[in-house]
């Protein structure tokens, strides 16, 4: 894969895992665009880019999930002159809670971003790569995709998508030089819990204890991609998991996390 001339487009690059896929992109030498809502976010971490083309990097603040999102980014990168190799969906929501309390503002603002932006994203920039006849796509799903999550239930949702659509997507692209692949990260110490709402103690412990670093997911990620591995499964407690449920009808998975989570957020059933 010839990727080394271009830029790596990080999505969520202000925190949590999209910052730590910007700096180890650009430690292994590459230019850097960095997405997000939070400006001053975004410069801190363009401030603490190291490698050959740390000063090449760029920062472009875009809300991805208000309509028409993917085609402005799309458009303020080619008025820049920055052609895009590596595109790296991050930018991700999660809305904890019973479904029928969520809020359908909140729904359809979870469902642009997780779904919406990063499939046009996906579209403009995968045309742009499939000409040039290189490029790589690296879509941030979650583990949660992989089984009907009680209490995440649209965020679930929105996830299996993104591995669904990902895997069809690079059947599309097999043999153009374009490569696709979709990570899937377990529990991940960054501010995603607390942006999903999540409040209960113990959750949030039992969360802590069982997640990986944000630097070790964003490694995984880019060496899979590296390998033009299909997906990957961040963490070899969330493959054994993976495989179990794998073993069930998929009625299994969510029964069995239900009263489990219940208890975790001492929620009466
Ligand atoms: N942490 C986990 O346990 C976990 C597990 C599985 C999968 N994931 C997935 O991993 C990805 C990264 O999550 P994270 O854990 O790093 O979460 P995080 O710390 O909350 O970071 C989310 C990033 O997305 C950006 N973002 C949120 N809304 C946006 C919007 N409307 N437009 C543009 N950017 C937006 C945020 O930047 P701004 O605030 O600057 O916009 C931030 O940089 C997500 O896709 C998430 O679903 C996380």
């Amino acid at each position: 894969m010839q990727l080394n001339n271009g830029y790596a487009l990080v999505t969520g690059a202000s925190g949590g895992i999209g910052r730590e896929f910007a700096l180890q992109l650009a430690a292994q030498g590459r230019a850097v665009i960095l997405v997000g809502r939070n400006v001053k976010a975004l410069e801190d971490v363009k401030s603490s880019l190291t490698g050959a083309r740390a000063a090449d990097a760029l920062v472009i603040p875009c809300d991805l999930a208000k309509p028409g999102a993917a085609e402005t980014l799309h458009k303020a990168c080619a008025d820049r002159g920055a052609v895009v190799d590596l595109l790296v969906n991050n930018a991700g929501w999660g809305l904890f809670g019973a479904s029928v309390d969520l809020a359908p503002a909140d729904l359809e603002a979870m469902v642009n971003l997780n779904i919406s932006a990063l499939t046009n994203l996906c579209s403009l920039f995968g045309r742009d790569m499939k000409a040039r006849g290189h490029g790589g796509i690296l879509n941030v799903g979650s583990f949660a995709g992989l089984n009907a999550t009680p209490y995440f239930g649209s965020y679930a949702a929105t996830k299996s998508y993104v591995l669904s659509y990902s895997l069809a997507l690079r059947a599309e692209l097999a043999g153009t030089g374009v490569a696709v692949t979709c990570l899937l990260p377990g529990y991940v110490r960054t501010a995603f819990d607390g942006n999903a709402g999540i409040t209960s103690d113990a959750y949030l412990e039992f969360s802590h204890s069982n997640s990986l670093g944000a630097d070790q997911v964003a490694r995984i990620g880019l060496r899979a991609m590296a390998r033009r591995r299909s997906w990957v499964i961040a963490g070899a407690r969330n493959n054994l998991a993976a495989a179990f449920f794998g073993l069930l009808p998929r009625t299994a998975p969510p029964a069995i996390m239900k009263p489990f989570l219940d208890k975790l957020v001492q929620r009466k059933p």
